[in-house]
């Protein structure tokens, strides 16, 4: 598909030039069910104030002058056409992750287009077969694009609506901040790379810190949660309510509460749960993140007005959403293949397998002197299969494995590091099927799947869609330093 001849022949721009006399040479065009959705975005450099207007504004990088982006509401089935215009100093391009769409929209420069540079645009085609919820990020020098705030959330919407009282999005960044508000400097530092990635200091619910979400009692909400920081892991609780998850990355499950009531949130993953809110007119409820233990805060306020409730007993048990039109996996035919996740801090100074696990306080309080940094100087901190494909996206980028279009793989996941690592995979949504040898619980499809330190996860997919796709870690830091590889589908 050739997107860049088609740029300017955007809508606007055809019926522009048919009404001046010009167009009669041009065909006509079919009719078609959906008019195409024209979109654009523009990254450039913005302000943001995440913490009210008496604190220094933080100079970011934004689409369309915000942080985050526009929330992109797309709908099933209807073709769309996004242009993107660089107005940053350096390449970009943009990637629709989680979205099932042809190779050459995919966003990865070098590998599924040229970056677009400074200046430049280029207009991106698809049509989203999945309903769901998914978002929009760079793939080009992702660390510092994503780490100044580039990221929106795209939401994919029933072909048939789905009842709930309101659909909300939460769209969640983590900022290292330093003095006067700025965004800290020291991008890809050796510590970070090797070890849990560039974890920052401020967490914004679309932009804004200590978010306040105003509810009514009574309501029944949907709401989509997206974590977007580029390494920080999140498990939240929402104090006095009981959510259930209808689906994750973007993709419909059995609706289930949650282990522990904690939602488990990896960088790149989302979850949409069905939130009733059953607290008391007036009350304020809290939301915390608590996934590093001694580093519990609270990342948001469920504050509800003061209205009598909406009804009187909660509605019946939300019904599963509808299912997406995934291939299902015929894993008597399967292609096995594996991927072997290595590398990290831990032994001296080469890549390792295995090491002491380390948690975040001690790792704050280290004692770095005398130990030799994989991840230094821009050496591979990480490895797939034993070997470290480092930075984004790039040209000549060797597929690990190649599938012949059409068969099942059935992909093993295994984590020596002593780390953890959401992993992500392109183009395809994975039916995860076992944890450390246990089936899930509830069937699940993802395209992010988190493995904790020594995990062995294994999954299936049916390849059928080809060209280049990449599969790396989405903690950016480990991406950029080797947790990184490529497949073809053939
Ligand atoms: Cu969300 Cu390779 O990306
Ligand atoms: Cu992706
Ligand atoms: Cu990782």
């Amino acid at each position: 598909m050739n997107s860049r001849s088609i740029r300017f022949l955007t809508r606007r721009g055809f019926l522009a030039v048919a009404t001046a006399g010009a167009a009669m040479s041009l065909p006509l065009r079919p009719a078609r069910a959906y008019a195409v959705d024209e979109r654009t975005l523009r990254a450039a450099p913005a302000q943001a104030q995440f913490a009210g207007p008496d604190r220094a504004p933080t100079p970011t990088w934004a689409y369309n002058g915000t942080v985050p982006g526009p929330v992109l509401r797309l709908r099933q089935g209807q073709p769309v056409r996004i242009t993107v215009e660089n107005s940053l100093a350096e390449d970009t391009t943009v990637h629709w992750h989680g979205i099932r769409l042809p190779n050459a929209m995919d966003g990865v420069p070098g590998l599924t287009q040229p970056p677009i540079a400074p200046g430049a645009s280029f207009t991106y085609e698809f049509t989203p077969p999945d309903a769901g919820t998914f978002w929009y990020h760079p793939h080009a020098d992702s660390l510092v694009q994503l780490g100044r705030g580039l990221a929106g959330a795209l939401i994919v919407e029933e072909a048939e609506p789905v009842a709930f009282d309101r659909d909300l999005i939460w769209l969640l960044q983590d900022w290292r901040l330093a003095a006067a508000g700025r965004i800290a400097g020291g991008f890809g530092s050796a510590m970070d790379a090797s070890m849990s990635g560039r974890v920052g200091n401020l967490v914004t619910v679309n932009g804004t810190a200590q978010a306040v979400q105003s509810v009514k009692a009574g309501e029944r909400v949907r709401l989509r949660l997206a974590n977007a920081a580029l390494a920080r892991m999140m498990a939240l609780r929402f104090e006095g309510h009981r959510p259930v998850i209808m689906a994750i990355d973007g993709q419909p499950c059995e609706p289930h509460e949650p282990e522990d009531g904690r939602l488990v949130l990896a960088p790149a993953m989302r979850v949409d749960i069905v939130l009733d809110m059953q607290g008391k007119p007036g009350g304020r409820y809290r939301v915390i993140d608590d996934f590093y233990d001694s580093l519990a805060y609270t990342l948001a306020t469920l504050a509800y007005d003061k209205a009598a409730p909406l009804r009187a007993h909660p509605p019946d048990a939300p019904a599963a959403l509808p299912r997406n039109p995934l291939p299902e996996p015929d894993l008597a035919n399967a292609v096995r293949q594996e991927i072997v996740l290595q590398g990290g801090m831990m032994g001296g100074g080469k890549l390792a397998g295995v090491g002491g696990m380390m948690g975040m306080s001690g790792m704050m309080g280290m004692n770095m002197k005398g130990m030799t940094m994989p991840g230094m100087n821009g050496t591979p901190a990480w490895a797939i299969n034993g070997v470290s494909m480092t930075g984004d996206g790039h040209a000549g980028m060797a597929p690990q494995f190649t599938l012949r279009r059409g068969v099942t793989c059935h992909l093993t996941i295994r984590n020596e590091t002593a780390w953890w690592h959401p992993m992500h995979v392109h183009g395809f949504s994975l039916s995860v099927l076992s944890r450390n040898g246990s089936p899930l619980p509830h069937r699940q499809w993802q395209d992010t799947v988190l493995l904790a330190p020594k995990d062995t996860v294994e999954c299936a997919f049916v390849a059928d869609n080809p060209g280049d796709w990449m599969l790396h870690c989405h903690v950016a830091d480990h991406q950029m330093a080797g947790l990184m590889t490529v497949f073809r589908v053939t």
